[in-house]
């Protein structure tokens, strides 16, 4: 090689060594799964169930947990375990090296928690010296795709337990925000795979009185109970299937119906998983653009 090559390549070297005194922060990426969250420790089970699968299908990534409920991280911190709100979360991720961060909502509609969460998760975009871009993944029911393949697969899993005279309740949470209408919104779908699959709501419209009349005017006489919420906490043992004269199974009984009732939150299926992990895979996916 002759002198001038190399002093091209000495310069070169030397060039790259100026380039990477101060390297670019290197990419790295994370998920972060948010939920209500629960403070009953059997209704976990949910939660272990969509987070193995998200390690299936992310195997390479880190994957977080953050609670929205403010009320139940108090309840937690009592008892010892400390669990981070989203903007918490993002923080200590940033803080720790990650990124891209796809944010993964397990809630069921695009509702108040969603909202909020979108705030949080928009403010982490740009964050000098931590998370340089943040995606949203949607909730469980969000476009017509989310409501007809949910819809096929309760009427699948649950065929067997509606008939003439039996029918089944979900029980959702319902809301005072404006998307309470998918709940009545999804009830169609459900009707258009039987008339025996019913939705109502603890907190919104429709229901338990909706639900009752439905069932009375289809003469039903057996009605099995499941909650349509992501995990089967306080609302699905209590309000669902407490023995407390108002939940569901004592008004449904005191009104003549048998019931059944199926304590399993929705994120221990996981077809019904596979929707949310559908909606990260698009996040994940959207933080490279
Ligand atoms: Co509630």
């Amino acid at each position: 090689m002759n002198k001038i090559k190399w002093m091209l390549l000495l310069g070169m070297i030397a060039l790259c060594g100026i380039a990477n005194a101060h390297p670019k922060q290197k990419m790295k990426e994370g998920i972060l799964l948010v939920t209500f969250g629960t403070s009953y420790e059997n209704a976990r089970v949910a939660f272990t169930h969509i987070e193995e699968q998200v390690k299936q299908e992310f195997p390479e990534v880190e994957i977080r947990w953050s609670y929205t409920s403010k009320m139940i991280r108090k309840i937690l911190r009592k008892r010892g375990e400390e669990i981070m709100s989203p903007a918490e979360a993002l923080a200590k991720m940033g803080e720790d090296g990650v990124t891209h961060v796809a944010v993964q909502s397990l809630h069921v509609i695009p509702g108040e928690e969603y909202e909020n969460l979108k705030k949080t998760v928009a403010a982490f975009n740009h964050m000098p010296k931590g998370i340089q871009v943040a995606r949203l993944g949607k909730p469980l029911l969000y476009n017509h795709a989310d409501n007809e393949v949910m819809a096929a697969f309760l009427s699948k899993t649950f065929s067997q337990y509606i008939d003439n005279k039996s029918a089944v309740a979900f029980m959702g949470h319902g809301t005072h925000h404006a998307a309470n209408i998918y709940y009545a919104g999804f009830q169609y779908y459900l009707q258009q795979q039987a008339p025996q699959f019913l939705l109502g709501t603890v907190e919104g419209y429709p229901e338990l009185n909706e639900v009752i009349k439905e069932l009375k005017s289809k003469g039903i006489k057996n009605v099995t109970l499941h909650p349509f919420m992501s995990v089967a906490g306080d609302h699905a043992q209590n309000d669902m299937a407490g023995s407390e004269g108002d939940s569901w199974k004592s008004v449904l009984e005191a009104n003549g119906f048998r019931v059944k009732v199926i304590l399993k939150g929705l994120a221990e299926y996981e077809s019904v998983n596979q929707i949310w992990i559908d909606h990260l895979r698009k996040a994940f996916n959207g933080l490279k653009h």
